[in-house]
Parts: structure tokens; sequence; C-alpha cells
């Protein structure tokens, strides 16, 4: 894995020109992260193909959860590389992309995108936006940008450039100032895995728009179970066998996935031998997936203590998930 990006003590404020634009790009090229302007609200964006990135984007949002996240593109051809366009995609896509509509599709065969931007899912959340700084920042960069709202975890999402330095200044490399957000209300989130949209999140465009326009219904909450809050979404990556936690040494025949010098095990299962959470952050779906290729379908896996600041939240959360109990 590259060595991370040094954390940014200043956050540059880069003009909404060429230059500030070839700036933010080759910044995201490093690795960094960099708040973009959208028609919907700023996005931090990093990377999607980069773990450390991504990772990055929950650490300076101190997310105590890795929700997944939107993967932003420029065009449909790189969506394509990515998802499958179902019938019902393509469709929603002429219609209604670049714009304020986020789309939750199967995950491509081979697409380049860290397990952490779709939290181990097999669906990935794909969008075109519109705002031409935000165009700009991705034809330039040509590949997917995952970028949740700029926004501290738990804080209002911004709608200006002011709004991103507020919350994250001194956090992040830069933010792009576009100005202040057209749409100001983050996108619509729409599963279009099936033959019907279901509206996930109710955003930027209106259901009514898109009933209209396609000739289609929308399923909605009223419409019968099922997920309406995709932020609520139980998003655990779970292994086939067993998951043992705070595991300070390995029982026989288990497979133990190591932190930092004090619970090392085997060098290639550990999280982060240097224990950094922003690494470990990086590594966690990776690792459990090689524990779990390891200890094979009815194997045991224990996991090593890992401190409950920071991103440890977010790794004891989805280390939680993966442990729960299921029938
Ligand atoms: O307008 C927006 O959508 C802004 C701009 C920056 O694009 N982004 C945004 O991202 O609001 P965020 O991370 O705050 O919200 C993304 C939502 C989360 O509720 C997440 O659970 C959902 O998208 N999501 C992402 N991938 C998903 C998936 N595969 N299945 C279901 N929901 C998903
Ligand atoms: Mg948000």
């Amino acid at each position: 894995m590259p060595a991370p990006p040094a954390p940014p003590s200043t956050t540059q404020l880069l003009r909404p020109d060429a230059d500030g634009v070839a700036r933010a790009v080759a910044l995201l090229r490093a690795g960094a992260l960099v708040a973009i302007p959208t028609e919907t609200v700023y996005g931090l964006a990093g990377d999607a193909a980069n773990d450390r990135a991504v990772a990055g984007i929950f650490a300076a949002k101190d997310r105590p959860r890795f929700n997944p996240l939107i993967v932003h593109l420029a065009d449909l051809a790189q969506a394509r590389q990515i998802a499958r366009l179902t019938p019902l995609a393509e469709a929603l896509a002429k219609a209604f992309w670049p714009g304020p509509m986020t789309l939750v599709l199967p995950l491509g065969p081979g697409a380049r995108v860290s397990p952490l931007v779709t939290s181990g899912l097999d669906t990935v959340a794909l969008r075109l936006p519109a705002h031409p700084l935000a165009r700009a920042v991705l034809t330039g960069f040509g590949g997917g940008l995952a970028a949740p709202s700029a926004n501290p975890s738990g804080r209002i999402s911004p709608v200006s450039a002011a709004h991103v330095m507020a919350g994250l200044g001194g956090r992040i490399a830069a933010v792009l100032d576009g100005g202040d957000c057209a749409v100001g209300l983050e996108s619509t989130i729409l599963d279009a895995t099936g033959d019907a949209p279901i509206l996930l999140r109710a955003g930027g465009l209106a259901v009514e728009a898109i009933e209209d326009r396609l000739g289609v219904k929308v399923k909605t909450g009223t419409d019968g179970p099922h997920p309406t809050a995709p932020g609520q979404l139980a998003v655990h990556y779970a292994p086939r066998g067993t998951v043992r936690l705070d595991a300070t040494t390995p029982e026989p025949g288990e497979v133990w996935i190591g932190f930092g010098p004090d619970h090392p095990g085997d060098a290639a299962l550990n999280l982060s031998p240097a224990a950094d959470l922003t690494e470990a952050a990086a590594r966690l779906f990776h690792l459990l997936h090689e524990a779990d290729r390891r200890a094979g379908p009815s194997g045991r896996i224990a996991v090593a203590p890992i401190p409950e600041t920071g991103l440890g939240r977010a790794i004891n959360d989805r280390l939680r998930r993966a442990a729960a109990p299921r029938g």
C-alpha cells in the first residue's frame, strides 16, 4: 500500500478556474482529499479505487460507521466499467444524468472500487453530477471519486465553500470554491437493481418528476417492506464462520487478525503493525476476506482488540456487525 499523504495542516482554497481544477485533480491523483462543489451539496472527494484515500474520508469526517459511499463519475462509459446498468438504470440515466440522482446498481465484475466504498456490499451507488466544476474535476481525474457530503459526521451538509472550511478546514488538502450549491439538498437515491425504482432516500430530484418522465411508479416507504433509510441498512460483511472479538491471543484452530505490535499475529494478517487506525480501516475488508478464505466455511476467526477512538470506533462497529450472531 502506498505511503499515506501527510495530513494537511492548512486547507487550500482553490479558485473556480482551470488552474484550480488542475490542482484539485493533481491532489486527488496523489491520494489526497479535496472538497468539490456539486449541484446538491459539497462532496468530500477521494479516489474511489484507493483504500487509503477512502479510509481518509471516514477519518476526516470522523464518521463512526462505514456507511457505503456514492461514486461520482464523468460519463456513462465510466459508469458501465463499475456497475451493471439494468434497463431501468439506462432509462433513468438517459432522463436524469447528469443531475441530482444516485442509482444503486449491481457492482460490476472487476470494478476498481475499494471495498470500503461499498461496505463490502455487492451493489454500488453511482452519480453523474451536473455541476460544471465537478464535471471538470471528474473528467480530468478520469475515474471514480467517492464523495460523501463534506461535513463532519452528524453536522449539517455544506452548501458553500465556507461551510466546508468551517467544518473540515485543516483536515483535508483543499476546497474547490464553486460558490453556493444550486440544489442544496442531497441527491435522490434510487435502488435500480430491479424492474421498478425503489426510493432509498428522498432528495434533490422529485419522485413525481421521475414518474412523469418514465411512466413508472416509484416504490416508496408506504408501498411495502424495503430499506428506506440507506444509512440505516444492515450493511455488515459477515465471514462464513464465526468471529470472536477482543482476542488478545488466538485459541487453537482460530485464524487471528492482529493489530499493532502488542497483538501482531501473522504479519500478512495484521491490520496495522504500527497501530495506525487509518491504515487499519483501509485494510479491514481485505483482511476479513483473507481470514475468511483461510478459515473456510465453518472456521473460526479471532480479531485483536482495536482501540475505541477515532476510526477505531468505525472499525469496531464493522467488526461487531461481522461478529453478530446470525441464523
Ligand atoms: O447529493 C449527494 O448525494 C451528496 C453529494 C456529495 O453527491 N452525497 C451524499 O453522500 O449525500 P452521503 O455519503 O452523505 O450519502 C450517501 C448515501 C448513504 O445514505 C448511503 O447509505 C447510501 O448513499 N448508499 C451508498 N451506497 C449504497 C448501496 N450500495 N446501497 C444502499 N445505499 C447506499
Ligand atoms: Mg451526508
